[in-house]
């Protein structure tokens, strides 16, 4: 079989809301050079400082206030230049065109989820994204922080996102969130009556069951083999649980109402389409990321897939310098070659065998 290639840029179209209408916008990337078959493939740069991600509940003020301001700068972007890719909406376009049916190679829809895509992509997305960020501030070793939501100190909304006026703060979010609610990493929607602590072990030993005992092998980490304009869906054991439900327990309730009398799909982070455009996207998917890296360190057969048509298989981005890139697979399974590694963290969960 052959590796999933890049994207055909020229045949971006709408973007479809996952379980709705159309998106009243264009998702696709901004004008590329016209010879698309030129955009050269990106290489790591040297690097000289590792940029270390740190658990979100734990970073200071100062931390805070850098952050901050290079999301406000990538929020006048928009403003002042809407087609800048580096911009917090084009930013969030990206994660709306490689997942709702904006893309077709071969006529067939590419979709990056519910497959063996799902955490490269991912990886590849925010080491851009990171690297726009700390370009913005003129800081070559910002790092994003990650929701630690695998250890009980961590299975809150991070608090910096919780301030209402701030760069990291989206209205579209479900009120359930906010005042350090502790978080249900198993749950699609429905809630349970119990205490906070039954809740966080609950949690732990979920995180067990799908680091260790139902992800033995790499195809049930990574997901399913990825063949275009395949109905398998079958994610990997993470990206199902805990990933899923952490995006719909944020995200406002499907099917409510809006203010302003529109019908929400889940937005921002309940509904592919408009995930990125809540700042604690990138901050969950740190975790996400994490955890490829932890479940590594758990022996047995916890390696990376060796398939050459997944390490061939390609995506396109925009570097922090405005150049697009094509990446593959094979060169993101390495966070240190790629200059970024996380702070560690406690994983109780490691303890939590049935
Ligand atoms: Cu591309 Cu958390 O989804």
């Amino acid at each position: 079989a052959a590796p999933s290639p890049p994207p055909d840029f020229k045949t971006c179209s709408t973007a479809i809301i996952s379980r709705g209408p159309p998106v009243s916008y264009s998702c696709c990337p901004p004008p590329l050079p016209k010879d698309t078959s030129t955009i050269p493939y990106y290489k790591l740069p040297p690097m000289n400082k590792l940029r270390i991600r740190s658990p979100a509940h734990l970073v200071d003020e100062e931390y805070i206030a850098k952050y901050n301001l290079a999301i406000s700068r990538m929020k006048d972007l928009d403003e002042k230049e809407p087609d800048n890719p580096l911009g917090f909406k084009q930013q969030a376009n990206i994660h709306c065109a490689y997942c709702n049916d904006a893309y077709r190679i071969g006529g067939k829809v590419l979709q990056v989820h519910n497959s063996w895509l799902f955490f490269p992509f991912h990886r590849w997305y925010l080491y851009f994204y990171e690297r726009i960020l700390g370009k913005l501030i003129d800081d070559p070793t910002f790092a994003l922080p990650y929701w630690n939501w695998d250890n009980p100190k961590g299975m809150r909304l991070p608090p910096m996102f919780d301030r209402e006026g701030t760069f990291l703060y989206d209205e579209r979010r479900n009120p359930q969130v906010r005042n350090r609610t502790v978080m249900d990493l198993g749950t699609f929607g429905d809630k349970v009556d119990t205490t906070e602590l039954l809740l966080q072990t609950n949690n732990l030993i979920l995180m067990y069951r799908q680091m260790v005992t139902n992800a033995p092998c790499p195809l049930l980490f990574f997901g399913a083999r990825y063949v275009l304009g395949n109905n398998i869906e079958a994610p990997g054991t993470i990206e199902n649980i805990p990933h899923i439900p952490v995006h719909i327990w944020t995200g406002t309730v499907d099917g409510s109402t809006f203010p302003d009398g529109k019908k929400s799909y889940g937005e921002d982070m309940g509904n592919f389409y408009s995930a990125g455009l809540d700042p604690v996207f990138y901050c969950h998917h740190g975790n996400v990321d994490r955890m490829w890296n932890e479940w590594k360190t758990l022996g047995g057969k916890r390696k990376d897939l060796t398939q050459p048509e997944w390490l061939n298989s390609e995506f396109f981005f925009y570097d922090e310098n405005k150049n697009p890139y094509l990446v593959k697979i094979g060169d993101c399974l390495d966070t240190k070659k790629m200059g970024y590694d996380y702070a560690s963290s406690p994983t109780p969960w490691r303890n939590f065998k049935p």
